[in-house]
């Protein structure tokens, strides 16, 4: 199993067979190793830097009804909100001031925010912070609204694949969503130039190794600049209350493959990482990722976008985060940087 970690090292790609062999033939020991050889590939691109970008969550209205996620349209439980373009643009300078120079705005696929509103929330957001990158992360959109946000000034945008096994997805989604059209995004998106970033849960219901080979292939083949990846984490209020959580350990052992594939990729330890363990983003560091992103959104609104239980920092203040996470960083011999922290993988 050793030289299937270092001949990913030193060619970076495996065969499918390889995935799955390395995957299913895991070990803590074989664990440790992919673990260092990750740190190494980590430190000679990125060093200790640590990137962050604040995350405005400015909807948690959502069209979608994804059986997994805790905004999906069915849930009636969730108090539905929006923020307005002034409260985004508060996020954005209270983000500034902390030595944010990146923001993330995400939400769910709310019709409100026609393209129209977007563009000219863009375009604000541009003029106010010319030294920031825009991130744009609201889901699936024709190729010519994704190209006028891009004209309007967003730099970048996140759009994880989830899974890219037809049949797995079709497990995790209503039919009107489809894999086929999940990826057709992210190819329409790379072509116009976004820095792109994609990923997937780790431990969803019905997961493969051969599964999670299909994913790693597909990165392999999209090269993004970024891959988010996290534990699946129940919520009580989804079609999936009742299943497992993803592990901690297996989605440590996937991000330590994914910095070995993809060396120069951005890797965020996530917040669903750091929700399933007290020490999940440290591990998830040390294991090879090089991005945090913690949260920008008021407080008032910070428990309504819970997309499984128990989500961290709900309670916290953007820089009670900001602080908490230098101080974590710092703990473990890592630093987090001020500024846009693009990707070198270009
Ligand atoms: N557990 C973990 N991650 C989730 N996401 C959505 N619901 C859950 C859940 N229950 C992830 C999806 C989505 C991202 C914004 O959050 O991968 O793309
Ligand atoms: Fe939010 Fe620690 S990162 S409180």
């Amino acid at each position: 199993m050793k030289e299937l970690i270092d001949k990913l090292r030193d060619t970076n790609e495996l065969s499918r067979g390889e995935w799955e062999c390395l995957i299913r033939g895991r070990t803590p020991k074989l664990a440790e190793y992919l673990f260092e050889e990750a740190r190494k590939v980590r430190h000679a691109h990125y060093g200790t830097d640590v990137y962050v970008r604040g995350l405005i969550e400015f909807t948690n209205y959502c069209r979608n009804d994804c059986f997994y996620c805790g905004i999906r349209k069915s849930n009636l439980e969730v108090r539905r909100y929006r923020l307005d373009k002034q409260e985004i643009l508060l996020c954005c300078e209270t983000g500034y001031e902390l030595g944010f120079r990146t923001f993330v705005l995400q939400g769910g696929e709310d019709g409100f925010y026609s393209d129209d509103k977007m563009v000219e929330m863009i375009g604000d957001i541009r003029d106010k912070f010319p030294d920031c990158a825009i991130t744009l992360s609201i889901g699936e959109k024709s190729y010519e609204a994704y190209q006028r946000f891009y004209d309007a000034g967003a730099d970048r945008y996140l759009l994880r694949h989830e899974t890219y096994d037809a049949e797995h997805y079709g497990k995790l989604h209503p039919p009107e969503l489809t894999a086929a059209r999940r990826q057709q995004c992210l190819w329409d998106l790379k072509k116009i130039g976004y820095q792109v970033g994609t990923g997937f849960m780790v431990g969803t219901p019905w997961q493969t190794e051969a599964n999670l080979a299909s994913d790693m292939l597909f990165l392999k083949e999209l090269n993004p600049q970024m891959v988010g990846i996290g534990p699946f984490i129940p919520h009580h209020e989804t079609p999936f209350a009742a299943y497992d959580a993803g592990s901690k350990e297996l989605t440590l052992f996937m991000l330590g493959l994914i910095r070995l594939m993809l060396p120069k990729v951005l890797l965020p330890a996530t917040t669903a990482l750091g929700t399933i363990d007290t020490q999940g983003r440290e591990a998830g560091i040390l294991a090879g990722a090089n991005v945090v992103m913690p949260n920008l959104s008021p407080t008032s609104v910070r428990k309504d976008y819970s997309l499984y239980d128990n989500k961290i920092c709900t309670g916290d203040e953007a820089a009670e985060c900001r602080m908490c996470l230098a101080n974590r960083m710092h703990s473990i011999g890592y630093e987090v940087v001020v500024n846009r922290g693009d990707s070198l993988n270009n």
